[in-house]
């Protein structure tokens, strides 16, 4: 021990400076997280999209907001792992090319309800329409909660155009047609009919 000490910066010296520890845990940390992330910025896998995936439409956009507004993703995450359990349950594993439009990307990982990365034409709208009018009529052991003012509550069509410039500054490929033509799409349309739009998008690019 005091052989160690005697030459300073020794393995018994980092052990009792606090300081120096805190200090060389947080350089080796950043530089493991370094190694890490910083190759993903410049994979392809990462930052393109899979063939077939496409920028959400006005509706289907309008729905993703309603679904963040709501906080469904505090009960459904939207990435199935690579694991046997998983992709029998759910379909292929998601990939990073699949969520290059989402911002912010909806993976999560608390399962109260299933996985939503793939429902997409699981269930008819109708369906839908029910299960989030009142989850009890389609199952009734549900315990996700009821959504009724969805039905009667209407889409903001400039929010939506709003988004949709906001979103071509971070990289996805909106045209000005696109914008022009947004508030038309979602026109007399109501928040359920735009989350349902959402959820029978998601993750038909893989299927
Ligand atoms: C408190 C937790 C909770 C919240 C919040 C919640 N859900 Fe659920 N959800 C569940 C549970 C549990 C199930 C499974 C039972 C059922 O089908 O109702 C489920 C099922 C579903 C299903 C059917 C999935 C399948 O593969 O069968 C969809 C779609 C769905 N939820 C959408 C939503 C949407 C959209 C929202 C937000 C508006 C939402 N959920 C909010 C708990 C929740």
């Amino acid at each position: 021990m005091s052989d160690n000490n005697a030459k300073g910066f020794s393995h018994a010296s980092v052990e009792t400076n606090n300081f120096l520890m805190i200090v060389l845990i947080l350089i080796a940390v950043a530089f493991g997280g370094l190694v890490e992330i910083v190759p993903l910025f410049f994979q392809k896998s990462t930052t393109e999209p899979v063939t077939g995936v496409k920028p959400y439409t006005a509706l289907q956009l309008a729905g993703r907001d309603v679904y963040i507004r709501e906080g469904c993703y505090n009960c459904h995450s939207q990435m199935i792992r690579p694991f046997r359990a998983e992709t029998l349950r759910y379909g292929h594993y998601s990939v990073a090319g699949e969520s290059v439009y989402d911002h912010p990307f909806q993976w999560g990982s608390k399962r109260t309800g299933p996985d939503l990365a793939r429902v997409g034409g699981k269930y008819s709208d109708e369906w839908h329409r029910v299960h989030l009018n009142n989850p009890r009529d389609v199952v009734p052991e549900s315990n996700m909660p009821e959504y009724p003012w969805l039905a009667k509550n209407g889409v903001d069509g400039t929010q939506v155009a709003a988004n949709m410039k906001a979103l071509r500054k971070v990289g996805v490929p909106y045209t000005d047609e696109d914008i022009a033509k947004a508030e038309e799409d979602v026109k007399g349309k109501t928040e359920l009919d735009a989350l349902i739009a959402h959820l029978q998008g998601l993750g038909l690019a893989l299927k």
